[in-house]
């Protein structure tokens, strides 16, 4: 699906060249197919210097000479730059454009791209820097099932990838994109509790870690629930369930489910 599609990726800061990177380890795009924008010179000349590819400050240049565009900006400057393309006319062609701005809406997109401009919403997280993210795509109004699944494709090269409706964005963003986030919490309390047992620092964020890892493939390789795979380790009067039951009695549960529910209200916020 990519094989010979041009892709232009505007805004070439962390997830800019994080995506341009994994594009090029990928080997699915060549670096003639790739070019970059970013709004200063300093911005522009890193990537070029780091991968060696095209890059501008000009928008409207490069989606001209692009099939794909990947708007790779802020919330607060994306439809602004959507609104300088369609008044510098530079998607006449009717580029995909995918963007990955938190918070903004694709029919927000559509109105300041102009009429007909395919466009598809991306989340993805920080972990797509070693290619171990998660991406979410949602179809716009004028996408097509083929569109989402080029979008799936570019975001594949950095992880896991999903196709929900919009309206889960807000709390695909809390969930999926500020979680990392919210379990590097997790971690560092679980070595606190190791530390204060005696065990040095590193070697309690190790542990911590790697339970954390093996944990989560269990959930995505045996596709078991959560809790069947927790009533596995809980051998009757052990010490996981008295683990458990501590941690009930500071409503684990409801504290990390709560957060999720109030980060989604506050990614809603972000595009306003
Ligand atoms: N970081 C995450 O975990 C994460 C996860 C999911 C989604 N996102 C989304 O990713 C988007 C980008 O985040 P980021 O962390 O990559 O931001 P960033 O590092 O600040 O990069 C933004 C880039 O956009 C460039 N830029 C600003 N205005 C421009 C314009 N009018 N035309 C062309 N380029 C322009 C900037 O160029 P200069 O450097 O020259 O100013 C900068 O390089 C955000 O919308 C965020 O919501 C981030």
């Amino acid at each position: 699906m990519l094989s010979g599609k041009r892709i232009a990726i505007i805004g070439s800061g962390t997830m800019g060249r994080a995506l341009a990177g994994g594009l090029l380890r990928s080997g699915k795009v060549e670096p003639g197919q790739l070019a970059g924008t970013a709004r200063t010179r300093q911005t522009a000349e890193k990537l070029s210097h780091e991968l060696g590819l095209a890059c501008t400050t000009d928008n409207a240049e490069a989606a001209r000479s692009a099939d794909i565009l990947v708007l790779c900006l802020k919330p607060k400057d994306v439809v602004k730059a959507c609104e300088g393309l369609a008044a510098r006319s530079a998607l006449v062609h009717a580029p995909l454009v995918v963007s990955i701005a938190a918070g903004v809406s694709t029919g927000a997109l559509e109105a300041a791209l102009g009429s007909g401009v395919p466009v598809v919403r991306a989340m993805p997280n920080t972990p797509c820097f070693i290619g171990k993210g998660m991406t979410v795509v949602s179809k716009g109004a004028h996408a097509t099932d083929a569109h989402a699944a080029t979008a799936l494709e570019i975001f594949s090269t950095m992880g896991r990838t999903m196709e929900l409706e919009e309206k889960h964005m807000d709390t695909v963003t809390a969930l999926s994109a500020s979680g990392p986030a919210f379990l590097y919490v997790v971690l560092e309390s679980l070595a606190d509790g190791g530390v204060m047992r005696g065990l040095p620092r590193a070697a309690a964020i190790e542990l911590a870690a790697q339970a954390a890892l093996g944990a989560a493939e269990m959930v995505l390789q045996t596709g078991r629930h959560p809790a069947a795979l927790k009533d596995d380790v809980t051998t009757p009067a052990g010490c996981t369930i008295a683990g458990i039951l501590a941690m009930e009695d500071g409503r684990i549960r409801s504290v990390l489910a709560r957060g999720i529910e109030t980060a989604a209200r506050a990614a809603g916020d972000l595009g306003k």
